[in-house]
């Protein structure tokens, strides 16, 4: 049976919104890092028909993400291609858009910063980068719900958790992006957009 996650089908829409906004005629490649279903690829793509969506996981979702790829028939959606953060290389390919959805907070805090620096070495200037999921503010969970979930992440795996929005800012501006914008979403969860500003080869 196909894999389902609920959570995609309530949070695509505000995602869309979002995305819509900051996504220019000009972006022709899209990287998602950590597809999961594919649901969110089945339902993005075809708002922005002149990109191409590069759909990618670690190989044990590929299954899952091509019986959605199968029966939706996107043309502008490609993959899904095997990443694996901290295992394999960046995907070769010239993107001008990385999106990644509820990854942050599955991955090692190593992980994530490998990925981060990964997207300073291999985005030009102007690239846009847009991290969905929920982040801790000054230490503080932006929710009881939240502060639960960071505890069921942790009993699962203890290098998951709910990352600190300043760690995400600080290491991306290392990496040579600055924030463009911090967006409220629904269910407690943001979507933090920066932008590449130079690029150092
Ligand atoms: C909670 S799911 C989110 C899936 C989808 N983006 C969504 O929002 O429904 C976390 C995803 O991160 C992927 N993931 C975990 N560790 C990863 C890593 N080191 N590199 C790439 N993807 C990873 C998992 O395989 C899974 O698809």
């Amino acid at each position: 049976m196909k894999p389902y996650s609920a959570a995609c089908d309530r949070n695509q829409e505000p995602i869309l919104e979002v995305l819509k906004e900051f996504i220019t005629s000009e972006d022709k490649k899209l990287l998602e890092v950590g597809s999961g279903t594919g649901q969110h690829a089945v339902f993005l793509a075809p708002h922005f028909k002149h990109l191409e969506w590069y759909t990618s996981d670690v190989p044990e979702n590929h299954a899952g993400i091509k019986e959605w790829l199968d029966e939706a028939k996107i043309r502008n959606i490609k993959g899904p291609f095997t990443f694996e953060v901290g295992k394999d290389e960046f995907p070769k390919n010239e993107f001008d858009i990385v999106f990644t959805a509820n990854t942050f907070h599955i991955m090692s805090w190593k992980e994530c910063k490998t990925l981060m620096k990964s997207l300073g070495q291999r985005l030009t200037e102007g690239a846009q980068v847009f991290i969905y999921g929920p982040f801790k503010y000054q230490g503080e969970f932006t929710s009881q719900s939240n502060a639960e979930f960071d505890v069921s992440l942790k009993t699962r795996n203890p290098l998951s958790g709910i990352r600190a929005f300043e760690d995400v800012v600080n290491a991306m501006t290392k990496n040579g992006f600055s924030l463009t914008k911090d967006v409220e979403m629904p269910a407690n969860n943001r979507i933090l957009i920066f932008m590449r500003i130079d690029y150092i080869k």
